[in-house]
């Protein structure tokens, strides 16, 4: 700690602490689960504001949690920040009152700087929280605060005459005159830490909801400095409910295709392209309209994905295409192609060049190089090799009522039409089955598997079905 540092060392020395605040049901969403759990742009929103906080390097990072602590804090943590601890609140009294939490259990103790934000504002950038810190200086406390069109709901930001930061006060406490201001508090401020505690140790909650407002410490820190910077609406705006939800992931979704834009990947239809905000994306991918790309997915240079496609935790190869179809935890291998119509499941692995083609389903199995599966087939639990052709409707028969079972398919095997091969069961390097046949015991290598009766013609069949039905005809005719 500083000590009797001078001013100037302990401003080179400064440390500097964040204390999300995501303590609160978020009774607007109408929600079981806690507000800033909830997803956007394929991300929680305390992930996004714990992402907006990464680029700072802060010493501490503190999120108070209360509703649904235990699910909170792990999301918290799985961001794995430096840093980052969890404070419990464990009745929500309050801003105030949380951040008073955070300060009692010594988490800010090392702290001189205090960035205090809520955890449901996801279009916060690291730049508005750096403009926020360099503006701070050795104030007691600076606000960001926004100018909004419809400032209903927010805490306004009310000034002196010569326009400094005299308080703040809540929508549901603000008289007529102080409604009709429109600079709204963004409920994001840094504060001197020790001038911050004071002020929190002795709020009261005399207001319209009975809580301990953070807002109610700026008036009285005015007197050690108070100042504001004016950020832009769009980063701090925050999400109260589903509408405000729905608004914010278009902003981001926007955000992240115009960053992937410029880095050389190709949108034909933004409006209809979804990208979440862990997808990698090669320059020379081209996304048509109406994909959804999640989780970890990645799609390697030359790529084309869609249209309407959805690949969720999926790695596609350089030069692959994938249109129409649906793909989770799968891996596409160069050059391969996929769809349309096609659905891979977990597992599934398609190797360079090879094909999972129209209305063909796969689910943990591995398509060797060059190998396809063209038309209409199941493929379950099997390990096809290279170059093997597998026909139309070919279905392995993975599952017998207990358990899965596997089909192993060697290098060059031409597998006909309809096949059912019943697992477990091998067909050899090079070997064939016959179309039709279901396969039930090992085929070797080079062999042809046939199971199948042996065709029959009847000859004249047609005539004699036909002479029945005219004779039947006739029949009728005369007993009408
Ligand atoms: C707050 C501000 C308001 C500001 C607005 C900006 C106060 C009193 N009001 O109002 O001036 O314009 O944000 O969006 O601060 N939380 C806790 N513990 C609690 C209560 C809340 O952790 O006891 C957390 C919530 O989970 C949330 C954040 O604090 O992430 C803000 O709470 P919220 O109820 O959304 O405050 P607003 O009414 O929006
Ligand atoms: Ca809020």
């Amino acid at each position: 700690m500083s000590g009797a540092a001078s001013p100037s060392e302990g401003r080179a020395r400064a440390r500097t602490a964040a204390v999300v605040l995501a303590a609160g049901q978020g009774t607007r969403f109408r929600s079981e689960r806690a507000k800033v759990l909830h997803q956007v742009a394929g991300r929680s929103m305390l992930r996004w504001v714990l992402e907006a906080l990464r680029p700072l390097d802060l010493d501490r990072v503190v999120v108070v949690v209360g509703h649904q602590g235990p699910e909170v804090a792990a999301e918290a943590e799985a961001a794995a920040l430096p840093g980052l601890v969890t404070v419990e609140q464990p009745v929500q009294r309050g801003t105030g009152h949380a951040v008073r939490c955070a300060v009692e259990a010594g988490a800010l103790d090392d702290a001189d700087t205090v960035l205090v934000l809520p955890g449901d504002v996801p279009l916060l950038r690291a730049e508005a929280l750096e403009a926020l810190l360099a503006a701070h200086g050795d104030r007691a406390v600076t606000l960001a605060t926004a100018r909004v069109d419809d400032p209903a709901g927010y805490g306004r930001v009310i000034r002196t005459a010569d326009g400094a930061v005299a308080r703040i006060v809540e929508h549901r406490d603000a008289s007529e005159a102080e409604r009709a201001v429109d600079e709204i508090n963004a409920s994001i401020y840094a504060f001197a830490r020790a001038a911050l505690a004071r002020e929190l140790a002795r709020l009261s909650a005399d207001n319209d909801q009975g809580e301990e407002y953070l807002t109610d410490v700026v008036e009285p820190l005015t007197a050690q400095g108070a100042g504001a910077v004016v950020t832009a609406a769009d980063l701090v705006a925050g999400v109260n409910d589903r509408a405000q939800l729905a608004a914010a992931g278009a902003v981001l979704r926007q955000r992240i295709l115009d960053g992937h834009m410029r880095a050389g990947v190709t949108v034909i239809d933004p409006a209809t392209t979804y990208v979440g905000a862990e997808v990698e994306l090669d320059a020379d991918v081209t996304l048509l309209p109406g994909t959804h790309l999640e989780g970890a997915t990645a799609v390697a240079a030359g790529a084309v994905i869609g249209p309407d496609t959805r690949l969720v935790d999926t790695q596609v190869g350089p030069a692959a295409a994938v249109t129409y179809s649906v793909v989770v935890q799968a891996a596409i291998g160069a050059g391969a192609s996929v769809g349309p119509f096609t659905y891979l499941r977990p597992k599934t692995r398609l190797e360079a060049r090879s094909k999972a083609g129209a209305f063909v389903e796969m689910k943990a199995s591995t398509v060797g190089e060059g190998s396809k599966v063209p038309h209409l087939s199941y493929v379950g639990d099997t390990t096809i090799g290279k170059d093997a052709n597998i026909g139309a409707a070919t279905v392995t028969v993975n599952y017998d009522g207990f358990e899965k079972h596997a089909t192993v398919i060697g290098d060059g095997a031409r597998v006909g039409s309809d096949t059912m091969l019943v697992a477990p069961v091998t067909v050899g390097r090079n070997a064939y089955t016959a179309a039709g046949s279901v396969i039930t015991q090992d085929v070797p290598d080079g062999a042809l598997g046939v199971e199948r009766s042996e065709q029959r013609n009847v000859e004249g069949y047609a005539e004699r079905k036909a002479a029945r039905y005219r004779q039947r005809g006739q029949g009728e005719a005369r007993g009408s």
